[in-house]
């Protein structure tokens, strides 16, 4: 929270280099006059001045006194603390993505809408998205779709199951099967749990590796997670790679769109990986020069190089972008250059439908459904404005740097 940062700053004696906040002015707050006046606000109702970010009195128990303006002053708010919101007309919070005041089955939502307008956030009650079978549960506080049972959002110890009121809920019961006494905790069975390295979590419940297993690893005689890095080097994925009907084995693979270097390690194609400063991965696993000028991306299908924004490889409608699957911090820089949807005439009547169904907005030729992180930054989801412009925001509760406010997805591509 800003006023945390601020007053941790003026705590450290450094406040000369950090703008206080608004209501610390006393020409805007006439509480900051007082004595401890930087935590305090006006309160018009009654003249008084209250601690910031307080919950309850004066304002209705589970809302907080928030800084709002009036007419160029500071004055106080009551609104939800972040994480929570309001049903339109009344003045009590509920936690968002539980079920809150709404009837079985559904959950409460955030009204995306209503975040910017002056201090109210809104929520409304929706009922869960479908997933694509009942496997699955859908969650959500990010929009995804995770197996029953997995540890899915849940932290560590906790597994994803029905809570009693029909909704995905992180939980942990005794009596459950993937329940571990050693610990308390709650694990999914054939991931590595409360395991060593080399042995998962099995129906019993115990820790093990059997050599009939699709997860075991000839060469380090260990059992791994599949689909996970397991014990193979960077780049791989332990997946399965034969289904026979004596049982199916899982091997180290390279990730897709990746190439075994001579180094044994697996790369993001089209990035630098172990090659020399100008040189690239190429299909096999060979360095070779990056073929482009500065600023111009590689279009494999074509073996040549374009500059972004170029209609010309690819379909109507799109154009070459860079690859946003590639992460820079990871991969390094990638010259691969993709295709996406140019000015939004591309894929048009997907993006028609998309933009018709409630909760979902067209970005990049593909259809998101709103209020997740979609292709937003880690700590920011997609949210449509008044004026129907889709754009990234910080979650509620986020504040920057944790988060990246007000990108707009768009402007990317
Ligand atoms: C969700 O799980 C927690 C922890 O096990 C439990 O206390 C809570 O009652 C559950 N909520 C619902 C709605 O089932
Ligand atoms: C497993 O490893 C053993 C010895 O390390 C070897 O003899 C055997 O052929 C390997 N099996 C497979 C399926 O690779």
């Amino acid at each position: 929270m800003a006023t945390w940062i601020w007053l941790a700053a003026l705590f450290c004696g450094t406040h000369a280099a950090v703008l206080p906040p608004p209501w610390a002015d006393v020409r805007r707050n006439p509480c900051a006059a007082h004595p401890r006046g930087w935590l305090m606000l006006y309160w018009p109702i009654d003249g008084k001045c209250y601690t910031i970010y307080q919950k309850g009195h004066p304002c209705p128990e589970t809302q907080e006194l928030s800084p709002g303006r009036w007419g160029g002053r500071t004055i106080a708010e009551c609104k939800c603390p972040p994480g929570t919101a309001q049903l339109p007309h009344t003045t009590t919070c509920h936690k968002l993505f539980e079920r809150g005041p709404c009837r079985a089955g559904e959950y409460f939502a955030p009204v995306e809408e209503s975040f910017n307008k002056r201090g109210e956030r809104q929520g409304m009650c929706v009922r869960p998205q479908q997933c694509a079978d009942e496997t699955l549960l859908y969650w959500p506080a990010d929009g995804k779709c995770y197996y029953r049972l997995s540890q899915g959002p849940c932290y560590p110890g906790a597994i994803l199951d029905i809570g009693d009121d029909g909704l995905a809920n992180c939980t942990c019961d005794p009596d459950s099967r993937n329940f571990w006494p050693l610990d308390g905790g709650c694990y999914a069975h054939f991931t590595r749990g409360p395991c060593d390295k080399g042995l998962l979590y099995l129906p019993g419940p115990r820790c093990g590796c059997e050599s009939h297993m699709p997860h075991y690893h000839n060469e380090t005689g260990g059992c791994y997670e599949l689909d996970s890095v397991g014990p193979c080097p960077r780049g791989h994925t332990f997946r399965i790679t034969q289904v026979t009907a004596q049982g199916s084995k899982a091997e180290c693979k390279c990730k897709s769109f990746h190439a075994r270097a001579a180094d044994g390690a697996c790369y993001r194609l089209y990035t630098r990986g172990p090659c020399e400063q100008d040189e690239m991965i190429a299909r096999g696993g060979r360095c070779i020069k990056v073929p482009c000028a500065r600023g111009r991306l590689y279009v494999p299908e074509r073996r040549r190089c374009y500059r972004p924004g170029t209609p010309e490889p690819c379909p109507v409608g799109e154009v070459v972008a860079f690859d946003f699957d590639a992460r820079p911090a990871l991969d390094g820089l990638s010259h691969n250059g993709v295709c996406v949807c140019g000015s939004g005439s591309c894929n048009r009547k997907e993006v028609e439908a998309c933009t018709a169904r409630k909760g979902t907005a067209a970005y990049g030729g593909a259809c998101h459904i709103l209020n997740t992180q979609g292709p937003c930054p880690d700590g920011s989801w997609l949210v449509k404005e008044g004026t129907g412009k889709v754009k990234c925001q910080c979650r509620p509760g986020r504040v920057p740097p944790e988060c990246n406010g007000d990108i707009d997805p768009q402007a990317k591509s």
